[in-house]
């Protein structure tokens, strides 16, 4: 009975876990885009393959990690096994202007970024309603093991990992904020926040830390490691399965409601570093702060919008994957995850009408 009086906690749970189910399945890719997709994938590969005979083409993000939504972009790396190759500069050259005569992409190739990539685009016709964009890096080898610990993550916990994944960045997009070029922070961003939250803030953890899981088999260095970056983590998800199971049984609901208030008001944003390899780490550890830079002007203002936000990427640990998050970009996406929490702890009659509010 207390179920079902419609005020309660529980019932709005339960309402809000089926609501934010049917939600996300509704906005999953269809098998005909995922076909096309992987078309594409396909047909790239060969053309580049011309070039460069022992080249393959990768996806990665979210076409690969499991945190797919419909009408996403593709992320494509190229993998060249050769010796010789050349340099990721002219190899995007190379590439553009391979696809510019062979194809009808819309090709535009940026050798000067700071990761190197040929952007292309496919406005939309009868058969691709939303069109295509893509975008071929080179050689980024860490990339796609993040995206696989992305994925992995998914597998654990199918159910509640990609609903809280999916409905984020959604919200995210519709609140926007999620432009790292606006001062907000990416898709992968808001995923390791998740995936943070599951492994080291929930208590029990929905997750098991896969990165401080020994192999089972002793493996090598050369294995364990790209460049000096460490990139071992327990990929047998079905070992896994068998092993460990979480004690942890909160909804759907429950997890996003308990997401929403710790960022809004525990996370230690002046002092703290989300990392899911370690936890919580300290800035002045790492050496983020808010250091002055000694060129004065431009630069200054730069260091001061540095580091805001600190997000330890999980096997790239010099690297602060919410670097481009500003003071203004924090202040906004602080300021979303407490409209959130407010809005869920109001609990309307139905639950639908605090997800539509959400998002709105
Ligand atoms: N990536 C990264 N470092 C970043 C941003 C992204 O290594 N600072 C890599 C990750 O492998 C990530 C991929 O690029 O999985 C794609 O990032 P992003 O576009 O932010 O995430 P998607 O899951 O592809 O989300 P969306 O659907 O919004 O494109
Ligand atoms: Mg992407």
């Amino acid at each position: 009975a207390a179920l079902r009086s419609s005020n309660t906690k529980a019932y709005f749970c339960h309402e809000l876990s089926q609501c934010l189910y049917d939600f996300v399945l509704q906005l999953l890719p269809t098998a005909e885009e995922l076909d096309v997709k992987e078309d594409v994938r396909k047909l790239l590969e060969k053309l580049i393959q011309t070039l460069e005979p022992s080249s393959r083409l990768l996806s990665f993000g979210s076409t690969a990690n499991g945190f797919s939504l419909r009408n996403s972009d593709m992320d494509l790396c190229c993998l060249i096994d050769a010796k010789e190759r050349p340099n990721a500069s002219d190899l995007v050259q190379l590439v553009g202007d391979l696809l510019k005569r062979e194809t009808k992409f819309e090709v535009k190739p940026l050798p000067h970024a700071r990761i190197p990539i040929v952007k292309l685009s496919l406005s939309a016709t009868d058969g691709l309603p939303f069109g295509i964009a893509c975008d071929i890096g080179f050689e980024n080898r860490l990339a796609l093991e993040n995206t696989r610990l992305l994925y992995s993550y998914a597998c654990i916990d199918p159910t509640r990992v990609r609903i809280m994944v999916l409905f984020l960045k959604v919200w995210s997009k519709r609140r926007k904020i999620n432009s790292p070029y606006r001062g907000t922070l990416s898709s992968y961003g808001y995923v390791l926040l998740v995936i943070y939250f599951l492994v080291h803030v929930k208590n029990p953890p929905v997750l098991p830390n896969l990165q401080q899981i020994p192999p089972l088999q002793p493996i090598t260095h050369e294995e364990m490691h790209i460049g000096e970056h460490n990139i071992w983590f327990f990929d047998d998800v079905e070992t896994l399965r068998q092993r460990w199971r979480s004690q942890n049984h909160e909804s759907v609901a429950e997890l996003l409601i308990d997401f929403f208030k710790y960022y809004s008001r525990d996370f230690l944003y002046n002092t703290g570093v989300a990392s899911i390899r370690a936890g919580l780490l300290k800035k002045e550890s790492k050496g983020w702060l808010n250091e002055p830079d000694p060129r004065g002007g431009r630069y200054q203002d730069l260091a001061q919008e540095r580091n805001r936000l600190c997000i330890e990427d999980p096997f790239e640990n010099d690297y602060n994957v919410a670097r481009c998050v500003t003071r203004d970009g924090l202040y906004l996406i602080r300021g979303e995850f407490m409209r959130a929490s407010r809005i869920l702890l109001h609990r309307p009659e139905r639950a639908i009408t605090s997800l539509a509010e959400l998002c709105a």
